[in-house]
């Protein structure tokens, strides 16, 4: 699985041109990986329209409320008329800049199922609890928490391993380290929602991943594919990663 987060880059314009790229190297995207894109809410129903088919879309947040008095936020049925797949929940970002709670991910998890999208939690430590030696305890904390409401039903989740310190500074783990904590955290699904959804829920790596490096972590058992920042905005490299994978 091949999932760009966009965060707060593209406008609509941008998008479009993004759609048209992806667009004349169609040919190149293997049937074997699913694609998503998570572009900002404005951009979200043009990026259906305009991209090709195999490229699914996914939101960057969600509030868990059906409605409300909540200004600036939106609601799974404000999402589901932009025909939207997966929801990201509980990115580092959220959780550090916006005051995202394990708690609150835990919420948004079960409103975004009962929707009907697939949740992709975003789990990871800071650099001082990896010097701490932290790592599983926090990582194992955040998704444990996560998946308290969830459906014990692995096709209906997706969990993104990004350690904090790997997001946008070009420092990655190693595969290997990578494929440990990941290999942990599915331990941790088999625990809350059983060994069935653990098997078939698909654990992803974030952090720093690009074309030149992508192939080194998907080719670890138990990493199932990427969620990519930065290098996801360029459809070229887009295309690179994509081709790298196979
Ligand atoms: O959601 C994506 C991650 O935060 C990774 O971002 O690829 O720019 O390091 P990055």
């Amino acid at each position: 699985m091949l999932v760009g987060n966009w965060k707060m880059f593209k406008t609509i314009h941008e998008t479009r041109h993004f759609a048209e790229v992806l667009g004349r190297n169609v040919g190149k995207l293997s049937a074997d990986i699913d694609f998503a894109v998570c572009p900002p809410y404005t951009a979200l129903q043009v990026a259906k329209v305009v991209l090709p088919a195999q490229i699914l879309t996914g939101a960057q947040n969600m509030h868990q409320a059906e409605d409300g008095a909540y200004t600036g936020e939106i609601s799974a049925s404000m999402l589901k008329e932009l025909g939207v797949t997966y929801v990201v929940l509980g990115h580092s970002e959220r959780r550090q800049m916006f005051a995202e709670t394990d708690g609150g991910v835990r919420d948004k998890v079960e409103a975004a199922q009962t929707a009907g999208f697939v949740p992709i939690v975003c789990v990871g430590e800071n650099d001082s609890e990896r010097e701490a030696g932290q790592t599983m305890a926090v990582v194992g904390r955040q998704t444990r928490i996560a998946l308290e409401k969830a459906a014990k039903d692995g096709d209906k989740l997706v969990v993104a391993y990004e350690p904090v310190w790997a997001i946008g500074t070009g420092k990655t783990p190693s595969p290997a380290d990578a494929q440990a904590v990941i290999q942990g955290i599915r331990k941790v699904v088999a625990e809350v929602l059983g060994e069935d959804a653990a098997s078939q829920v698909r654990i992803l790596y974030g952090g720093s991943v690009k074309p030149g490096n992508i192939a080194q972590f998907v080719s670890q058992p138990d990493i199932d594919g990427a969620l990519v920042g930065g290098a996801s905005l360029d459809p070229e490299s887009f295309v690179a990663m994509a081709q790298s994978m196979t």
